[in-house]
């Protein structure tokens, strides 16, 4: 079913990095009925779940995590990069497939007894993810899983987060 949005993800070889191929999903959101078709596919996943918020991940997780927040009714918050957040921040530094990066949070953007869903573009090594993980746990928050369009599986990221709340529309 998900065949029509895994043939227009791209390959690019040596993107940014040689040896790196990056998965570009940015064809996957320029036609309407195939960015439909995704957005779709992760609101079946989660409807009726009982989530409260979600948290995107700075850049790609945002086009997925609006959404997906605003089709379920969920708060919507935003896990960025260092720097960006106005207000009182916690931060988690993690290593990337490339480099390294920290990731922050509002103090007040998740807190406890509420359920959180975590969204990105791509669970790749699974270090960004899991700094997310860490910033909602921090925050007291009960993180109820991840959820990503893209899972590169050779990288073992979902073995990182814990399987049992990994949940990916395509894998490879
Ligand atoms: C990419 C991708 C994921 C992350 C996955 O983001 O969008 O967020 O890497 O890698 P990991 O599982 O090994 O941590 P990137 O840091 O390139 O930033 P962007 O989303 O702003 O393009
Ligand atoms: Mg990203």
């Amino acid at each position: 079913m998900m065949d029509a949005v895994r043939a227009r993800i791209r390959d690019v070889p040596d993107f940014p990095q040689k040896g790196i191929v990056f998965k570009d999903i940015t064809p996957a959101l320029s036609d309407p009925a195939i960015f439909r078709e995704v957005i779709d596919a992760f609101i079946a996943r989660w409807k009726g779940e009982r989530i409260h918020k979600i948290v995107g991940i700075e850049s790609r997780g945002f086009l997925f995590a609006a959404p997906l927040a605003y089709a379920l009714g969920a708060g919507l918050t935003v896990a960025r990069k260092p720097g960006k957040l106005p207000w009182q921040t916690i931060r988690e530094v993690y290593a990337l497939e490339y480099g390294e990066n920290a990731l922050e949070l509002h103090v007040d953007a998740v807190g406890p007894g509420e359920r959180v869903l975590v969204v990105d573009d791509v669970l790749a090594t699974g270090g960004t993810a899991d700094a997310v993980g860490r910033l909602v746990a921090r925050q007291g928050a009960e993180l109820v899983s991840f959820s990503f369009l893209v899972e590169l599986s050779f990288l073992h990221g979902a073995r990182r987060l814990g399987p049992e709340r990994v949940h990916s529309l395509i894998t490879y």
